[in-house]
């Protein structure tokens, strides 16, 4: 049964409190942990059990617009990886695209579409941890996220699909760029996650991403966009995306992991 990586996107720390056997290490003591000049080094590791399962999770996570590199940004996912994991699970607050979302959903990420202008993976290639050009055809694992929809069916909670923007932020969408990120082909938008997709199946781990949408996007409602609205609606849906990770993530680990030779990739 492989260790599980989790994520943790803010206000989700609960999840780490759950855990049976909790260690927990600031990333400070994490040797080689970027420090943004920006925000100090918040933030930390805890690892534990849920059920049998080995989990480890990472609460607090580093943002381009927090003034790390796209190279820091995928640190985390790299310790997990040292730290045996052969899957990481996601977690973001992202606005709305598709009206067909309402703030309060869970919306599985199906796929991305990477307008950060940057790159984890960019500069040279260790060739220890990954290829030059991984493949991103099923970066969020077809299998984890009917998993995941399995899971969430075992208590009453359907979840969706939908691609996700990633966009630099801090600044929320102008929306013009929100009706051009439809026009492309996005259904949810967001500042992270993305960077660290891609570090993971460069790792050959396998990613399951889940975004609870905080907020209808900018221009879909009469009104502007409020960062404590967001907050406000992380907060009502923490017991529910809690109660889902502590489902699936079993499930996961019982699964068998690592994407790096398997053959059942089947977008
Ligand atoms: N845009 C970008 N990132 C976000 C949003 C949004 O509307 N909501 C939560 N994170």
């Amino acid at each position: 049964m492989g260790k599980v990586g989790v994520v943790l996107g803010s206000g989700l720390g609960a999840f780490a409190e759950g855990l049976r056997g909790r260690v927990e290490t600031p990333y400070s003591q994490i040797e080689g942990w970027p420090v943004s000049t920006a925000t100090g080094h918040a933030g930390k590791l805890v690892t534990g059990l849920i059920g049998e399962t080995e989990v480890i999770v990472l609460a607090g996570r580093a943002h381009l617009y927090e003034g790390y590199t796209a190279h820091q940004t995928a640190f985390g996912i790299r310790e997990l990886h040292r730290r045996g994991a052969k899957s990481v699970v996601l977690t973001n607050a992202a606005g709305a695209i598709n009206v067909k979302y309402s703030p309060g959903d869970l919306v599985l990420i199906s796929d991305h579409i990477n307008l950060l202008g940057v790159n984890p993976l960019s500069g040279p290639n260790d060739e220890s941890l990954g290829p030059r050009f991984p493949d991103l055809s099923d970066a969020y694992s077809r299998e984890y996220r009917d998993i995941a929809k399995q899971a969430g069916a075992s208590f009453g909670l359907s979840l969706s699909e939908g691609v996700y923007a990633a966009v630099p932020g801090p600044s929320y969408e102008t929306p013009a760029e929100i009706r051009y990120l439809r026009i492309i082909g996005a259904d949810l938008v967001g500042m992270s996650t993305v960077p660290e997709t891609i570090a993971a199946n460069h790792l050959g781990m396998k990613v399951l991403a889940i975004s609870c949408v905080t907020n209808m996007a900018a221009g879909i409602l009469p009104k502007k966009l409020d960062h404590a609205e967001v907050l406000e609606t992380g907060e009502r849906v923490r017991e529910k995306l809690i109660q889902l990770l502590n489902n699936l993530i079993p499930r996961i680990a019982g699964s068998g992991a690592d994407n790096r030779f398997s053959s059942s990739a089947s977008p």
